[in-house]
């Protein structure tokens, strides 16, 4: 696993884009010309390759967002994606897991997550928790989740992710 910070070298960033298209086919048109989902820039990113091709990948966004009305820092999950036949063998957790160690390796407390509800479970068996407050976005899908990353109780309250989603 290789941590990157950005810009990510072409021929990464390109593999990067078609692992994208692969996983998330029907952003197929935004992921062929860009990583960047919303134009949410990762701070860094952890790419897995197996016999030199790409086939993981995870970005991190951090981000200032509200939560009732305080300002705190998050990890952001962008775009973890496994290639379809390499699925299954606990790539995607270790990218999780080794994404929310760096994170709080910069001593952010907490990640934040937007995922399909069939998803929850995958990410609750890493400690990711849906929240049942009220998630204030520019496009309101999917659900919301957080986790704690060291002792510091993720604030109770509205959560204001200030934007767009990432
Ligand atoms: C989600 C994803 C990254 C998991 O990668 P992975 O390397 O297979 O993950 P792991 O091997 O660590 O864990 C696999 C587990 O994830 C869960 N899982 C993965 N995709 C799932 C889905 N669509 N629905 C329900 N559970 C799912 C299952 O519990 C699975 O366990 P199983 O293999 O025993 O069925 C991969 O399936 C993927 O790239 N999917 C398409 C893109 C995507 O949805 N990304 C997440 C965006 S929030």
């Amino acid at each position: 696993m290789k941590l990157f910070n950005e810009p990510l070298p072409e021929e990464v960033d390109s593999a990067v884009r078609d692992l994208l298209c692969e996983c998330f086919p029907s952003d197929r048109e935004v992921f062929s010309h860009t990583r960047y989902w919303h134009g949410s820039v990762p701070t860094y990113s952890l790419v897995y390759r197996e016999h030199n091709r790409l086939i993981g990948y995870i970005g991190v966004v951090v981000r200032e967002i509200k939560v009732n009305n305080v300002f705190i820092t998050i990890a952001g999950i962008q775009n973890l994606a496994v290639s379809a036949k390499l699925r299954s063998k606990g790539v995607g957790r270790q990218l999780m897991i080794e994404a929310m160690n760096e994170a709080l390796g910069h001593d952010i407390q907490y990640g934040l997550l937007f995922c399909i509800p069939e998803l929850e479970h995958f990410y609750a068996s890493l400690g990711w928790i849906k929240t049942r407050e009220k998630v204030m976005m520019a496009d309101v899908k999917n659900i919301t989740m957080f986790k704690e990353l060291a002792d510091g109780k993720f604030p109770r309250g509205n959560i204001d992710i200030q934007g767009r989603d990432w």
